[in-house]
C-alpha cells in the first residue's frame, strides 16, 4: 500500500518548504497500489432497487433509488470486471389494493394501467443509463411460480395460521397500522379523517380472517442479527433505527386479504378466497430474479445488496429477513438506505402538483448532468432539496468549469501542440523532494497533489462501501480543483516547447496533469459514464485500460514505464460538459423548480 506524507506538508509556510520536502517520504510501490483490489471479496454482488409501484409516473426519487444502485453496481464492476459476476435488478410492483384502486380511478383494466406505466419506469431507466440486468414485474408468470412456492415453504414449516385481523389499513402505504400510528385530520368535506402518523396517508378499519405469519418469533433473532453484523444496515442511524423498534413488541402479521376485497393479486396456495398480501408478494421479487427455487440462486442470494429509500425500511429490514429466516434463508448481506428529495422544500406529491418529471430533467441538464447533481446532492443521510438553480449552479462549476476546463487546458492544441501524453522528466519532478536537483521544479503543493490523487481511488472505494456516494464525488471534485491549481501555478502556457530548459518541465506538467485526469476518468465511470467515456477517448485510454485494477497512478514517478507515456491523445470530440447557464439561460427560467 502507497503511503505518501507530502499532505502534511500542506498546513505549512514556504520558509521551511526545503526541509519539509524532505519529510516526504515514498514507501513502494505494489502490484495494487491504490488499495481497491480486495480478493478476498466474493468476485459476484446483486444489487437490486425497491420494484417501483405503477399508480403513477416515476418521479426524481424513483430515478435516485434507481441510480444510486446503478452507481454500486457499476462501482463494483469496476473492481471485478467479469461481467458475468455482477447481477442487478429493477422492476415494477405492480399487485395490491393501491393499483387496483388506481386502476379503477383511472377506468382502466388493472393490467392496463401496469402495462402503461412499467413501460414508462423501463423507458426511463433506459434514458438514464440505468445498467440493470433484470427487469422484473410481479405480474409475470416466473413471479407468481416463485411467490407460491415461498408461501408453501413458511406453511410447511408451520410459521403461517388463519386468524382474524382487525385493525387500521392503508392502502397508499400497503400497510397495517397500530392504533398509535394513526391520527385525525380535517378531510376535504370538514369531517374528521383517520389518517397514517407517518405517511399523512388515509386509513381505513378492516376486520377480516386472514392467514398470519408467526413474526412474532422472529424478534431475538432479528436482533441476533443485526448486532452480530452492525454493517447489514448502512448508514448507522438506520441500523440503530430498527434495533430500537425491535426493542418493542413484535405482533404476528396478516399475509392475506379477502379476495372479494382485494382481487389484484396472486391467490394463496389451495385457498382462493384469499390473496397474497402485496408486500410479501413484492420482497419475493428479489428471489424470483435470481431464479428462486430453482438451486441456481443460493449461489446469488448471499451476495445480495438491497438498495431502498427510508420510508421502506420497515419492510426489508425487519418483515423480509423474517420472512427469510422463516423459510430457512439468510437475511440480505447489506440494506443500504437513502433519504427523500423534497421540492423547494415540500414533499414531493401529486395533490401539491410539485412532482418533478425526471424525463424533463435528463432533457434539460443532459443525462450524464442529472446523474451527477442527484448523486453529487443527494445524501443518504437526510433529506435533499432540489431546484432547478442549484442543477446549474453546481454542473457549470463542476463538469463544465472545473473538470472540462482541466481537459482542455491540457489538450488544447496551442499548449500541446503534438497532441500526444508528453514524457514525465523524473529530475523535474523526482520521486522524494530530498532529491530535487538544480533541474528539479516540482513544489511542495505539487507532492500534495499527487499524493490525493494516489489515494483518491482506496478513498473513493471507502466512501463507495459506506454509501457514501456523494462523499466521492466531493473527494473527487477536490482533487480536480486541486489539478487545475497545479496548472494554474506552473502556466505551461507560459512554457516553451523549443526551449530545452522548459520542455522538460513543460511535458512533466501535463503528464501530470492528464495522469490525475485519467484517474478522475476512470472513478466518475460509475456515475457519469458517458461523460467518463468521452474523457478517457480523449486522453487514448482503451477499454481495457478502464478498470480499477489497471489504474496505476503516474508510475513513471515511482519508477516504472508508463504505457501512455508518448501515446498519441484520442480525437478531439468537443467541450466535454456544455455550460448550462449560457446555452441554455432560457430553459432554467422557464424552469424554476
Ligand atoms: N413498491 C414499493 C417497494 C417494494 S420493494 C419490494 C414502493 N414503491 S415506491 O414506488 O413507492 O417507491 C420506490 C422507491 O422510491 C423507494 O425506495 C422510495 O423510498 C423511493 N422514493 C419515493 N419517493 C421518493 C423521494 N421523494 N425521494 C427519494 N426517493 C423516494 O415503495
Amino acid at each position: 500500500m502507497l503511503r505518501i506524507s507530502a499532505c502534511r506538508l500542506l498546513g505549512r509556510t514556504g520558509a521551511s518548504r526545503l526541509s519539509l520536502l524532505e519529510d516526504f517520504s515514498l514507501r513502494h510501490y505494489s502490484s495494487d497500489p491504490l488499495g481497491v483490489r480486495d480478493d478476498t471479496r466474493d468476485a459476484r454482488a446483486y444489487f437490486t432497487t425497491p420494484i417501483f409501484y405503477v399508480n403513477a409516473a416515476p418521479h426524481i426519487g424513483h430515478l435516485y433509488s434507481a441510480l444510486l444502485a446503478d452507481a454500486l453496481c457499476r462501482h463494483h464492476r469496476l473492481r471485478v470486471p467479469s461481467a458475468a459476476a455482477t447481477r442487478f435488478s429493477t422492476g415494477t410492483d405492480e399487485h395490491g389494493l393501491k393499483i387496483q384502486q388506481a386502476a379503477a380511478a383511472a377506468g382502466l383494466a388493472p393490467s392496463e394501467l401496469c402495462d402503461r406505466v412499467s413501460a414508462q419506469f423501463q423507458q426511463l431507466f433506459r434514458e438514464a443509463d440505468i445498467s440493470s440486468t433484470d427487469f422484473i414485474r410481479t405480474t409475470e408468470a416466473r413471479h407468481r411460480m416463485a411467490v407460491q412456492h415461498f408461501w408453501g415453504v413458511l406453511k410447511a414449516r408451520g410459521l403461517l395460521y388463519k386468524g382474524l385481523y382487525e385493525g387500521w389499513y392503508c392502502a397508499s402505504d400497503e400497510c397495517f397500522l397500530p392504533e398509535a400510528k394513526v391520527t385525525r385530520q380535517t378531510g376535504p368535506s370538514g369531517d374528521l379523517c383517520p389518517v397514517s402518523l407517518e405517511s399523512g396517508h388515509p386509513v381505513s378499519w378492516t376486520k377480516e380472517e386472514n392467514y398470519i405469519f408467526r413474526l412474532s418469533q422472529f424478534r431475538e433473532p432479528l436482533q441476533r442479527w443485526l448486532r452480530g453484523d452492525p454493517q447489514a444496515i448502512t448508514p448507522e442511524p438506520f441500523h440503530h433505527a430498527v434495533l430500537q423498534w425491535l426493542e418493542e413488541e413484535l405482533p404476528d402479521l396478516s399475509v392475506s386479504r379477502r379476495s372479494s376485497h382485494l382481487h389484484w393479486g396472486i391467490p394463496v396456495p389451495g385457498d382462493d378466497s384469499q390473496t397474497i398480501y402485496v408486500w410479501l408478494d413484492a420482497l419475493v421479487n428479489y428471489l424470483t430474479v435470481i431464479g428462486y427455487p430453482n438451486p441456481e440462486f443460493k449461489s446469488w442470494w448471499p451476495t445480495t445488496s438491497h438498495i431502498i429509500g427510508k420510508d421502506i425500511l420497515k419492510f426489508h429490514a425487519i418483515y423480509w429477513p423474517a420472512l427469510l429466516l422463516g423459510a430457512g434463508m439468510s437475511p440480505p448481506h447489506r440494506i443500504y438506505v437513502h433519504s427523500h428529495w423534497t421540492v423547494c422544500g415540500q414533499k414531493m406529491s401529486k395533490s401539491l402538483g410539485n412532482v418533478v418529471d425526471p424525463r424533463t430533467c435528463l432533457d434539460r441538464y443532459t443525462v450524464d448532468g442529472f446523474r451527477y447533481f442527484l448523486l453529487r446532492q443527494g445524501v443518504p443521510n437526510w433529506d435533499c432539496d432540489y431546484y432547478g438553480e442549484k442543477v446549474v449552479k453546481l454542473l457549470d462549476s463542476e463538469l463544465a468549469f472545473s473538470l472540462g476546463g482541466l481537459l482542455n487546458r491540457c489538450t488544447a492544441n496551442r499548449i500541446n501542440p503534438s497532441g500526444t501524453y508528453p514524457a514525465f522528466c523524473t529530475t523535474c519532478f523526482p520521486s522524494e523532494p530530498g532529491l530535487l536537483g538544480p533541474t528539479g521544479r516540482a513544489q511542495a503543493e505539487d507532492y500534495a497533489l499527487v499524493s490525493a490523487v494516489a489515494t483518491l481511488p482506496k478513498q473513493v472505494a471507502d466512501h463507495y462501501d459506506n454509501f457514501q456516494i456523494y462523499k466521492a464525488l466531493e473527494a473527487v471534485s477536490s482533487c480536480v480543483r486541486q489539478t487545475n491549481g497545479f496548472v494554474q501555478r506552473h502556466a505551461p502556457w507560459k512554457l516553451n516547447w523549443e526551449s530545452p530548459v522548459d520542455a522538460p518541465w513543460l511535458g512533466t506538467v501535463l503528464h501530470v496533469a492528464l495522469e490525475c485526469l485519467r484517474v478522475f476518468g476512470t472513478l466518475l465511470q460509475p456515475v457519469t459514464p458517458s461523460l467518463a467515456d468521452k474523457l478517457l477517448s480523449r486522453l487514448g485510454v482503451s477499454a481495457t485500460e478502464r478498470g480499477l485494477g489497471e489504474l496505476h497512478f503516474l508510475p513513471r514517478f515511482y519508477g516504472h514505464p508508463c504505457p501512455f507515456e508518448g501515446r498519441r491523445l484520442g480525437p478531439e470530440t468537443g467541450v466535454l460538459f456544455p455550460r448550462l447557464d449560457q446555452s441554455r439561460a432560457w430553459l432554467v427560467k422557464a424552469h424554476k423548480t
